[in-house]
């Protein structure tokens, strides 16, 4: 999963403007303006470039809010419509719900701890939602400015985290029943997470942004949709059920994500494709980098929590780096980026990056694949288990 990490290529047009910056704070820094203008330079900070869109393209996505209203609010579900977490968990008020629970328990007994691994870490993923919205909250023109904003593009922030916040809470509440799991290690790995918050690199950009959250909402869909076929295969019908129902919202939201970037495709085929390019050079980070359960390290000689987990989704097959070539081929079809013509050079160039991408991802993933077969399995405690070791 995490195969393809970050890298430090994208900070190479940065590195240019490094000699002439001035420091505003102890991490941000505010670049030089070319002596021939006389606008202020791009602020930096970490690295990235902050609030990289262009006036012009600032107002282009700023005037897209019938679009949103008409075009990708409408993706979203009714919530009298929707499915809630109780739909799939025995209910506490009901007299049977002791033997509801132990129904549970007999049917979640056939999970591997592969499986529990994996579902666990894509759980604690789901749970950070407050830095997700938060993400979008960053990116210039689409904001929430009040909290309660009528705006589509505010309300579609909300609303789409509202659905996306049934997900941690019904896999939480199922993992907490089976038994099977360390709540309180689960706990705090959570609370770590949301403290470290993630790095996408989106740089306040909404084409950045949208590029994101396109790529992610179909990786999610594409993990969650394996975890419901492998819970069927260990014998847990209703867990499987309950998987596939998060990954069809998962779909539904790949589909207005990307319904907004073919729309600034459409609009502005150049800033496109370049946002694009930009995103596959910098790499698409996992929301969920950063997690940390605090004894990882310590009980694996130095070794990370995420790269672990990953590495475990990947053996199982839950989502792998073969899966990341496969989204990108898809975004490049569905964005048509082949059949476009570009008024830049730069685009053009962009345009020919992206349509070698995949493939190249590819070889670099069976390489990688070949020299992990040839290493003697480490094995490795995670507390989520109760420290129960497995394989990586
Ligand atoms: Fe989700
Ligand atoms: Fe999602």
């Amino acid at each position: 999963m995490q195969a393809l990490g970050q890298r430090a290529s994208q900070r190479a047009p940065l590195q240019a403007a490094a000699g002439r910056r001035r420091v505003v704070s102890c991490r941000a820094v505010v670049a030089e303006p070319p002596s021939s203008s006389s606008k202020p330079g791009p602020i930096i900070l970490d690295g990235q470039v902050l609030h990289s869109l262009s006036p012009e393209r600032l107002e282009l996505v700023s005037s897209l809010g019938s679009f949103v209203e008409q075009e990708v609010q409408p993706l979203l579900k009714d919530p009298m419509k929707c499915w809630q977490p109780s739909d799939f968990l025995p209910p506490s008020e009901d007299p049977y719900f002791m033997d509801a629970v132990l129904e549970l328990r007999k049917r979640s007994g056939g999970l591997p701890d592969e499986y529990l691994v994996t579902f666990v870490g894509d759980m604690i993923t789901e749970e950070a939602l407050p830095t997700y919205m938060a993400m979008l909250n960053t990116l210039d023109g689409v904001r929430d400015e009040t909290g309660a904003s009528p705006t589509p593009w505010g309300r579609w922030t909300r609303e789409w985290t509202a659905e996306e916040n049934r997900h941690g809470d019904v896999m939480n509440k199922y993992m907490y029943l089976t038994g099977r799991c360390n709540m309180k290690s689960i706990e705090l790995t959570i609370q770590n997470l949301i403290g470290s918050g993630m790095d996408p690199k989106t740089e306040n950009n909404p084409y950045l942004g949208f590029v994101y959250t396109s790529f992610q909402e179909r990786a999610t869909k594409v993990s969650h949709g394996n975890t419901a076929r492998h819970a069927l295969e260990f014998g847990d019908e209703l867990l499987a059920k309950m998987c596939g129902s998060i990954a069809s919202d998962e779909g539904r939201h790949e589909i207005a994500y990307q319904r907004i970037v073919e729309k600034l495709y459409e609009l502005d085929p150049d800033g496109s494709v370049l946002a694009f390019a930009d995103m596959m050079r910098k790499q698409i980070v996992m929301p969920a980098h950063l997690m940390d359960d605090g004894v990882h390290g310590e009980r694996n000689v130095g070794r990370n929590l995420f790269a672990d987990f990953s590495s475990v989704a990947e053996r199982v097959g839950v989502y792998t780096a073969f899966d990341y070539a496969d989204i990108m081929e898809f975004l490049i079809k569905k964005w048509r980026v082949g059949e476009r013509s570009h008024q830049s050079g730069e685009a053009a160039a962009a345009q020919e990056y992206l349509m070698k991408m995949p493939d190249r991802v590819r070889r670099l993933a069976e390489r990688a694949s070949v020299r992990k077969s040839k290493l003697k399995p480490v094995q490795v405690q995670f507390s989520w288990i109760f420290d129960r070791p497995l394989s990586v």
